[in-house]
């Protein structure tokens, strides 16, 4: 896996920011996406977190440069064919990436390693859709991923040791701390980070305190960088309720319930910055 190209699949927000560590780390990335105009868009935010790094003295133009020729996009999975790793990074939706995964099938060689970015839907299911079990992992970044230094390596019944190992080292390569984990809904970071946005949804709904007031409790009474609804802003509304739901039903427990004044949101398209408005409104650049 030390040579040649990875694949990311799906240019939206985690899919651009993976693929920026990873040709940070000048390894080749194909950044693949049906639509050419999110390949496009993903392209330009890159060069633009990458330009505000040089700007502040903290990278050189020619290390730019560098990174972003490590970058090639494309909007066809046959173009991954090669490839010795391939994270995928779609939506966030059990039925979207199973079908993605299937889709992927034919390109892969019996040697590659599929790795998933879920947030929280199970490795085991995921791995139902590829001929290589043994050789799918999952692979948690969280967001902002060029900020963030953790990924969490999911390990599913299938999953062999090598194939752990060979993550683990390539997470350490681009720069980042993995944390090995079991399968389990939600993992470790979403089931204990999640259920307290969806708790302060509840305090919301309930009058308790007003949004400003339950972010500034938990950022200045327990040191939090963001608080949990512009946390919540952040991840994506939809990704939250998809977490909650999946920790719902795959732990089985009333009190991973999912807040209904934040389903009531994700209903009304009011997804947090990438539509602009959630708890917070945002201007354009959200
Ligand atoms: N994308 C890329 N980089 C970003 C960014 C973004 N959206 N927002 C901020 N940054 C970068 C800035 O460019 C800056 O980078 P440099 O140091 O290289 O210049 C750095 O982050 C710090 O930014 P700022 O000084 O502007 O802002 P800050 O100090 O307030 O930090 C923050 C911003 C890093 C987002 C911080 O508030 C934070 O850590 N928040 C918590 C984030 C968090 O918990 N993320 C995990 C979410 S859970 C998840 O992702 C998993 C899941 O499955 C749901």
């Amino acid at each position: 896996m030390n040579g040649g190209f990875v694949g990311v699949i799906g240019a939206g927000i985690m899919g651009s920011g993976i693929a920026q560590v990873v040709a940070q780390a000048q390894r080749s990335v194909l950044l693949v996406d049906r639509s050419p105009e999110l390949v496009e868009r993903a392209i330009v935010a890159i060069r633009e977190r990458l330009a505000r790094r040089v700007a502040q003295d903290r990278m050189t133009s020619q290390e730019m440069e560098s990174t972003m020729a490590n970058i090639r996009p494309a909007t066809r999975l046959d173009e991954l064919k090669g490839s010795p790793l391939m994270v995928e990074a779609v939506y966030e939706d059990p039925q979207v990436k199973l079908q993605l995964l299937r889709e992927l099938q034919p390109f892969c060689s019996k040697d590659a390693i599929v790795a998933s970015n879920t947030s929280a839907i199970p490795i085991s299911l995921l791995s139902s859709a590829v001929a290589y079990p043994q050789r799918f992992v999952g692979m948690h970044f969280f967001n902002p991923v060029p900020v963030m230094k953790l990924v969490e390596v999911i390990k599913s019944i299938s999953t062999r040791d090598e194939t752990v190992e060979e993550i683990v080292s390539f997470s350490l390569a681009i720069g980042k701390t993995p944390v090995v984990v079991s399968d389990s809904p939600g993992f470790v970071s979403n089931r204990l980070l999640v259920p307290m946005i969806n708790e302060a949804v509840f305090a919301l709904s309930e009058g308790i305190a007003s949004s400003e007031d339950i972010d500034t409790v938990m950022k200045l009474g327990a040191n939090n960088p963001m608080g949990p609804l512009e946390l919540a802003d952040l991840i994506g509304l939809d990704t939250c309720l998809h977490v909650m739901e999946a920790l719902h039903s795959g732990l089985g427990e009333d009190k991973y319930r999912p807040a209904p004044m934040l389903r009531r949101m994700v209903e009304s398209g009011l997804l947090g910055r990438k539509t602009n408005q959630g708890f917070y409104e945002y201007g354009n650049s959200g």
